[in-house]
């Protein structure tokens, strides 16, 4: 059989609404031309994020009714503290509420002014962190991971000689941690090889710098070195995640990708010291560190989400699904950021619609068409995202990323219908300006109104 289904039934269902296009043209007109801003019930197919979003199995609901609800020392702390052992091989196991929580306590603990900070591609939040510390956050990922038309099988590698070149020209007591994001969500969800994470540990460990991941998305990874790493054809998933997991000396996740839950997340160190530090940062602002800003319930989930999510057959399926929406796209000349990711499909909207400006927000503008014509949410990463007045990003995304378990086939086959006229009729897109924007962080909030003509 080549079909490769869904791995699962479906026991409980979410209606989602259908709007006409004159309500969803006014609905977007009222947010300011910001999809952040709309209500999720006027959403037919959201594909905001792949964060929080998963649908969860009968064996984690039944595990929401087993939490354990204790102030210290709860059971299920303990169910996650073993299967998180298990899979990781780390001893100190800090739950947090989510990602950016671990990254925050991390950061706190080693960051400080003077200090840098490398990584594939930091994510937004982990930059935030980083730069919140007072130290410097630098990309160091491969040239292919910055061309939207390479093809390189792990293009969220770290390019080794430039972090070399880094630890030789700032020294390596300025670097407290070196980071790898896996997959690489800035980059297009594309994996990193275990080659590369290999020679990036082994420069870190020569320089006594420790080696750290950020790893939301390690199954998927793991999953991609099998499918595309020469010699790991034959190898379990779960090997290869033990084996990732064995070159870090910690690691921030957030449990609301891989983890199959819609809270919660994790700081997994070795070091005893380092860990103490942290732990007494996470009972200040989280918790006590059996709970972590996490109830009973949501631990228990969690423990079981990362038991499925090494599931091959659910990993084939997840892999498969996001490439063959990708695959669709391209079939229909549809410019994507090649090859699909893991987690999202990412459309370059530079190549979409090169009528639009660089600074009239072509990404944002895609973004919104899609909505209009189908009621489907995306988000631009790109230059309302990361541009200021001076700057633009190198590249020009809308992502289009993909919960976990929650639609089928056909709702996938919509979104490519979708987006294969939107970009039949590209020429009738016109271009944005910005009416109002705070001064961080401005694609949550801003406001925006289209320009009169494509080229005015
Ligand atoms: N690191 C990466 C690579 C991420 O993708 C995210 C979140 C985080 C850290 C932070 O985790 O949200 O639990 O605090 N990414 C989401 C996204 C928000 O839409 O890509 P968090």
């Amino acid at each position: 059989m080549k079909t490769i289904i869904e791995p699962f039934r479906i026991k409980v269902v979410e209606p989602i609404r259908m709007t006409t296009a004159e309500q969803r043209d006014r609905l977007i007109h009222a947010a300011g031309l910001n999809l952040f801003a709309l209500r999720a019930e006027d959403v037919l197919i959201d594909l905001l994020t792949d964060s929080g979003t998963s649908a969860m199995s009968s064996e984690q609901w039944a595990g929401i009714m087993r939490g354990d609800e204790s102030y210290a020392g709860a059971t299920s702390f303990f169910r996650l503290h073993s299967r998180v052992h298990d899979m990781t091989g780390f001893d100190h196991i800090l739950p947090t509420h989510q990602g950016r929580a671990s990254e925050r306590i991390l950061f706190d603990t080693v960051g400080a002014p003077g200090k840098i900070v490398p990584n594939n591609n930091h994510f937004d939040t982990t930059r935030a962190n980083v730069e919140h510390s007072g130290a410097e956050a630098v990309d160091l990922v491969i040239d292919e991971g910055h061309d939207p038309q390479s093809r390189h099988p792990f293009k969220g590698n770290m390019n080794v000689q430039k972090l070399r070149a880094l630890i030789e020209r700032v020294g390596a007591e300025r670097i407290p941690l070196c980071m790898m994001t896996i997959t690489n969500n800035t980059g297009g969800g594309q994996p990193v090889s275990l080659a590369n994470l290999r020679e990036v540990q082994e420069v870190c460990r020569f320089h006594g710098i420790p080696f750290f991941l950020d790893a939301c998305r390690f199954a998927e990874n793991a999953y991609f070195i099998k499918m595309r790493e020469p010699g790991m054809q034959d190898r379990p998933v779960d090997s290869i995640v033990r084996e990732v997991f064995d070159l870090a000396d910690g690691a921030t996740i957030s449990g609301k990708k891989d983890g199959l839950v819609n809270i919660g997340g994790l700081l997994l160190l070795r070091d005893e010291a380092l860990a103490r530090e942290a732990r007494n940062n996470l009972i200040l602002t989280e918790g006590f560190p059996t709970y972590g800003g996490l109830a009973g319930r949501d631990l228990e989930a969690l423990a079981q989400g990362f038991a499925e999510v090494l599931d091959e057959s659910y990993l084939a399926y997840r892999i498969r699904s996001v490439a063959y929406l990708g695959e669709k796209l391209i079939e229909s000349g549809v410019p994507i950021l090649e090859p699909p990711g893991g987690h999202a499909i990412y459309l370059d909207a530079r190549r979409f619609c090169p009528h639009i400006p660089a600074e009239q927000f072509p990404g944002q503008a895609v973004a919104i068409a899609i909505y209009r014509l189908a009621g489907i949410r995306t988000v631009e990463i790109g230059s309302l995202m990361f541009g200021s007045e001076n700057t633009q990003p190198t590249m020009e995304l809308v992502r289009l990323a993909i919960p976990r378990r929650v639609y089928t086939q056909s709702h996938i086959d919509y979104v490519a219908e979708a987006v294969v006229e939107l970009h039949e009729r590209r020429h009738e897109l016109r271009g944005l300006r910005i009416v109002e924007a705070p001064v961080a962080l401005r694609h949550f909030t801003a406001r925006l109104e289209e320009v009169e003509s494509p080229t005015a």
